[in-house]
């Protein structure tokens, strides 16, 4: 299959019209969003949903993502829409917020997962939202990557990992945000985070109270534990290279790693201390951090890196998500310095 990509900021009515014959007669597109690019396919489809785990390589017990461009949507995706996804909606969306519920008999078994729970979000970049509405379909779209990549924020990583997989990418420029949306669940009394992101925890327990933090987000789940978010107990965000987290002060790190045969993944200023950096983000700014984190570590694979050393960032806020995923590509190898 040929792969070809339509620039959406130039080649606007071509882009949509492509996407929406493409997704309406069942076939695959990778779409530009605010968080990452996702790979979106019609999400009452059955057939359309299988072909997105196989251009992955996706377990097919790790549930999508379900994209709409308007709230009217939700109610048929749903079985009931509690108060707090109201409120929450109503704050966050359209943006890079993911809420799960109970779902309707509309969404496919292979959608969710074998789930009883569908998970929704409404995106902020207005391409995504043309292209929802231009198809007239809600879009299961899981991040455009390989499974077990970093997710791609620009349509030439999107290629590099579905060339000749997909017929389509509509490129709509870099991702600003960086990193996948905050999912969290409303099918239990009370909601939980189970993965972190732009929308933060202390955000979310303002607006609406009482918010629990999966014990994945921060930790490796035990094996054979039963994962709330079935993508937390797969391999995710690894690039080829071996990182290891150096848990300490930017002069423990360089003490550390003194004399040893490594790439350094540190903070922008910190790359002079180290004969290979790649850099991702300013120390203690989670928001410049999250948009350069999924970037950095493919950095790192085109420069052939082998054995990473990586700063930590501040686990709150934003940092929390960029915490969550770093953790991850580093298959939790962390050092206390
Ligand atoms: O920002 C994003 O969320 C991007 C863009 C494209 O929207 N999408 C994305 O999708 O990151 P994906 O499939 O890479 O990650 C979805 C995560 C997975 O960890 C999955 O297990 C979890 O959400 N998830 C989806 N539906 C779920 C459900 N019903 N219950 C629990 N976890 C669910
Ligand atoms: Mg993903």
């Amino acid at each position: 299959m040929k792969t070809k990509i339509i620039d959406i900021t130039k080649q606007y009515d071509e882009a949509l019209s492509e996407a929406a014959r493409i997704l309406k007669s069942g076939g695959l597109v990778a779409i530009p969003t605010e968080t990452v690019y996702g790979l979106a396919a019609n999400a009452l489809d059955g057939e359309a949903v299988k072909k997105i785990y196989k251009a992955k390589g996706r377990p097919s017990d790790n549930p999508l993502i379900v994209h709409i461009s308007n709230m009217e949507e939700l109610g048929q995706l749903v079985d009931e829409i509690p108060e707090k996804v109201k409120i929450m909606a109503e704050k966050f969306w359209p943006g890079p917020l993911t809420m799960i519920m109970k779902k309707s008999g509309l969404i496919p078994d292979v959608t969710s997962g074998g789930l009883d729970t569908v998970a929704v979000r409404m995106p902020e970049n207005k391409y995504a939202r043309a292209i929802i509405k231009a198809c007239g379909l809600p879009l299961a779209a899981p991040s455009a990557n390989l499974s077990g990549s970093p997710s791609p924020t620009n349509a030439k990583y999107v290629y590099d990992d579905m060339n000749g997989r997909i017929p389509l990418i509509i490129d709509g420029g870099r991702s600003k945000i960086g990193v996948e949306s905050t999912v969290i669940t409303f099918a239990d009394e009370i909601p939980a985070v189970l993965r972190p992101g732009a929308v933060t925890v202390e955000e979310i327990r303002n607006l609406i109270g009482e918010v629990r933090v999966d014990g994945a987000v921060l930790h490796k789940l035990k094996e054979g534990g039963k994962a709330s978010s079935p993508g937390m107990k797969y391999k995710h965000y690894a690039p080829r290279a071996d990182i290891t987290i150096l848990k300490g002060s930017l002069e423990k790190f360089i003490e550390y790693t003194k004399g040893k045969d490594f790439f350094a993944l540190v903070f922008e200023g910190e790359e002079m201390y180290f004969e290979n950096a790649v850099t991702y983000g300013k120390p203690l700014d989670g928001v410049s951090e999250a948009n350069r984190l999924f970037d950095a570590l493919r950095e790192l694979d085109e420069k052939g890196a082998k054995k990473v050393y990586a700063r930590c960032p501040e686990i709150s806020g934003i940092g929390l998500a960029v915490y969550n995923r770093l953790i991850r590509s580093a298959g939790f190898k962390i050092i206390e310095l």
